[in-house]
């Protein structure tokens, strides 16, 4: 008997992450599966075939800091005999704390910070109180509430500048779990100020103070919009307020799977204590303490990225199409027809682009940045698919 991948997911019946591990495949693509899109990641090596330029998952082409392979490759091998705990994991949180002024009971670490977004709606929701998030936005959190049948509420983003309505998420957090703040957002790119954010969550903590908000910072170090900086002191001084972070993007670490998150030690305890957030290994450490003490390479990473962000929308622009300012590493773009049309178009042409996002995956496509070679490569391929088919 065959069945399709989706299908197999299916019938696995397990979690989104465990599943995506057990076939291998990232939580972009495991969405594009469940959703049933046709080439919804395309990030995997094809099966036949040469690979395509991988602008699907909002993954970092350029790799990590040099240093970061240095420490790798420097660490002592004998180290990795002492595992209960590795010997550099609570230098790693250390470090982590440090970064914004905190202690190490204000840190829970991830096997990526998609285990912390699970977590917190295990921690807050339930079928009396609901999840409110962006619409649309990053997808994991409104899953895991299905999952678990709490309740989703979707704001839809402002249909002209696509930010986030904060307005509206105040109103509908009022007895909710839980308000996911994904900051920048993710698909749209769009990022909020500080003293917006700031705002808002200082409102909802008024209005509702059992209701718990998580600040998605996932994108955050690619942010240049003046003002719009990290929410950790917030989350430091109000309780239910934490920060998540990744090492996948800016950092360029993906494949190591290192995520935090940051807030009160009751809250992150709160959240560690829901869902099993996975351990990190003494590599993992080593890279993450070298990651973090290489500021130079990410101030060097966020303005490689912003050149290559400004290029490239300035071609979407210069051919009619309309997106907005980018604060990530990713653009989404107005292409006006079904993004499963430019997707496969491209797909077609050795170029992978994302998935779709409902409800805009009528008229808007998202494509991650990768280094300027991969852009000056795939642009005559967006040129190629956007003039052949009917606008
Ligand atoms: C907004 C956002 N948050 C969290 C994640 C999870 O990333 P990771 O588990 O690699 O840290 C992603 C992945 O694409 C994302 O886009």
């Amino acid at each position: 008997m065959s069945f399709s991948r989706r299908e197999f997911v299916r019938r696995l019946g397990v979690g989104g992450a465990a599943a995506a591990s057990i076939i291998g495949y990232g939580r972009e693509e495991l969405f594009a599966l469940e959703q049933g899109q046709r080439g919804g990641g395309g990030g995997r090596p094809a099966m036949s075939g040469p690979a395509p330029i991988r602008l699907s998952s909002n993954e970092n082409l350029r790799g990590p800091s040099p240093k970061v392979i240095e420490a790798l490759k420097a660490h002592p091998s004998r180290d990795l005999g002492l595992g209960y705990p590795p010997p550099n994991v609570s230098a790693f949180v250390d470090a982590c704390a440090a970064m914004d002024g905190a202690k190490p009971n204000n840190v829970i670490i991830s096997t990526g910070s998609g285990e912390i977004l699970t977590a917190a709606v295990m921690a807050y929701c339930n079928g009396d109180h609901s999840l409110v998030t962006g619409d649309p936005s990053y997808g994991s959190p409104a899953q895991t509430a299905q999952r678990i049948k709490a309740p989703v509420k979707f704001i839809a983003v402002d249909p002209k500048s696509l930010a986030l309505d904060l307005e509206g998420m105040i109103r509908a957090s009022i007895g909710a779990g839980l308000v996911f703040l994904c900051n920048p957002n993710n698909p749209t790119s769009t990022v909020q100020t500080s003293a917006d954010v700031e705002q808002m969550v200082r409102t909802i903590k008024q209005r509702s103070p059992e209701t718990g908000i998580l600040i998605d910072e996932a994108y955050l170090e690619y942010a240049t919009k003046p003002g719009a900086f990290t929410m950790a002191k917030l989350a430091l001084e109000l309780p239910g307020v934490f920060v998540s972070r990744t090492f996948s993007k800016a950092y360029g670490m993906a494949g190591m799977r290192m995520g935090y998150a940051i807030g009160q030690p009751e809250t992150v305890r709160k959240v560690g204590n829901a869902w099993g957030l996975g351990s990190i290994s003494e590599l993992q450490a080593v890279a993450g303490i070298a990651a973090l003490a290489d500021q130079e390479h990410m101030k060097w990473e966020k303005m490689e990225n912003k050149r290559v962000r400004d290029w490239t929308q300035a071609q979407f622009r210069a051919m009619g199409f309309e997106t907005p300012e980018s604060d990530t590493n990713f653009i989404f773009v107005n292409i006006r027809r079904p993004a499963v049309e430019f997707r496969d178009g491209c797909r077609a042409l050795g170029v992978a682009v994302g998935r779709d996002f409902p409800p805009m995956e009528k008229s808007y496509a998202r494509i991650s940045l990768g280094r300027m070679e991969d852009m000056e490569k795939a642009m005559p391929v967006f040129k190629q698919v956007l003039g052949k088919t009917s606008v």
